[in-house]
């Protein structure tokens, strides 16, 4: 093996001769369009090493044992491609420095090519687990049946397609979690203990109850201050309530007993995430939200980036432009763990945490480390 120099270990020569464009000749390309390549490579660079994090986080999640101990690394992973995404949107900053008289230059001889098809971000997407009709319509189909379209008969677009096609067959975070978070005993009740079923929908109704109290307190607060009517209080509190029931009884759902234990473990890991053995999981499932949210923000950077330069035309890829990207910042993957946010109650009003033991650190002579009195 010859001695080990920076250039070859990170085969400069090859990444510095890879900015020729369409003519695959640096000379021919326009003074702007250097810088219009650079940063669009940097941003395929940042995505495969997300893509990479985003594999290692899905693989311990989707052992069928997680020990706690790996925990830790799921949100290593995470938190890396969060500090990846956040410096994503902020590298449109870059992008920005082109003006839209500059850009307009050299923008036609792009078109149809657009980054519609950058199937790493497709891939980020499916490994998340956008599920296919959740994306917004184009106006021209399916993204991922145009990068179908497109890329056959070339070498490159064979390749994109492979990508997609391997992504697809892949189990998504969101499924990984998921089932991960089904595991979770509630109250000390596992999946397969006897009354598991009874455990958790116990579990629900006094949450709901709970939630009950508390709102018919904010109706008397708004009512008492002038504020609201009180039909119109209760109309909007109750409404609220039965919103809150639905989603944690799961009613009307393809597999309710499965979703309903999911939803619980959310609002469980949540409520009671003082408790040792939920303290990681909890970080967990704030990562992931994180996650999502630096994704949206990347998307909404995006389309600002791109209102600037080229107003409110049409895109080089064929789609209404900024409202089609406008519109993707709507996407939200991890439903359940955004829709918890709304119906979390504060520490004083959750229900009695049963078998506390079972969240504790357990020591050499089998004592629990935890001391959590009950609550109401
Ligand atoms: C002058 C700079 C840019 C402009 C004017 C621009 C414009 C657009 C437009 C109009 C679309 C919608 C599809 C279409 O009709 O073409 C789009 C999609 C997209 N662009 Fe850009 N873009 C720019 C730079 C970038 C950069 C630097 C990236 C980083 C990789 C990027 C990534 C994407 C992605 C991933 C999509 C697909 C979004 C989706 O369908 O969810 N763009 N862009």
């Amino acid at each position: 093996m010859a001695t080990p120099s920076y250039w070859d270990y990170l085969k400069l020569q090859d990444l510095l001769n890879l900015q020729g464009g369409l003519e695959d000749d640096e000379s021919q390309l326009g003074p702007d369009e250097l810088h219009f390549i650079v940063v669009h490579q940097a941003f395929e660079l940042w995505f495969k090493l997300t893509l990479n994090e985003l594999r290692l986080a899905r693989d311990h999640l989707a052992a069928p044992h997680v020990p706690e101990q790996h925990i830790p690394h799921v949100v290593h992973h995470l938190r890396r491609a969060n500090t990846i995404l956040q410096l994503c949107a902020d590298q449109f900053g870059v992008m920005e420095t082109l003006t839209p008289q500059d850009f307009l230059a050299f923008r036609d001889k792009l078109i149809p090519s657009s980054g519609f098809q950058s199937f790493q971000m497709r891939e980020v997407e499916l490994l998340c687990g956008l599920a296919d009709g959740e994306r917004v319509d184009s106006g021209f189909g399916d993204p991922l049946a145009a990068i179908r379209r497109m890329g056959k008969g070339s070498e490159a677009g064979e390749y994109a397609i492979a990508r997609l096609e391997a992504a697809m067959e892949e189990q998504s975070l969101r499924d990984a979690l998921h089932a991960w978070l089904w595991r979770t005993p509630i109250q000390g009740s596992a999946p397969g203990d006897p009354g598991d079923e009874a455990a958790i929908t116990a579990f629900v109704d006094r949450y709901l109850e709970s939630m009950g109290q508390r709102y018919a307190a904010q109706i008397e607060r708004l009512v008492g201050a002038g504020v609201m009517e009180r039909a119109a209080a209760e109309t909007k509190f109750n409404g609220m309530l039965a919103l809150a029931g639905e989603f944690l009884r799961a009613e009307g759902a393809e597999d309710p007993v499965r979703l309903r234990r999911i939803r619980a473990a959310i609002v469980f890991i949540e409520s009671y995430r003082e408790l040792p053995l939920l303290a990681w999981p909890r970080l967990l499932l704030e990562t992931v939200v994180e996650m999502e949210s630096r994704l949206v923000l990347f998307r909404s950077r995006h389309a600002r980036m791109v209102e600037r330069i080229i107003g409110r035309r049409v895109g080089t890829g064929g789609s209404a432009g900024v409202d089609y990207l406008d519109n993707t910042t709507k996407y939200r993957v991890f439903k359940e763990l955004w829709a918890v946010r709304t119906i979390l109650l504060p520490r004083d009003a959750v229900p009695t945490l049963q078998q506390a033991d079972a969240y504790g650190f357990v020591d050499e002579a089998g004592i629990s480390s935890v001391r959590i009195e009950a609550t109401t």
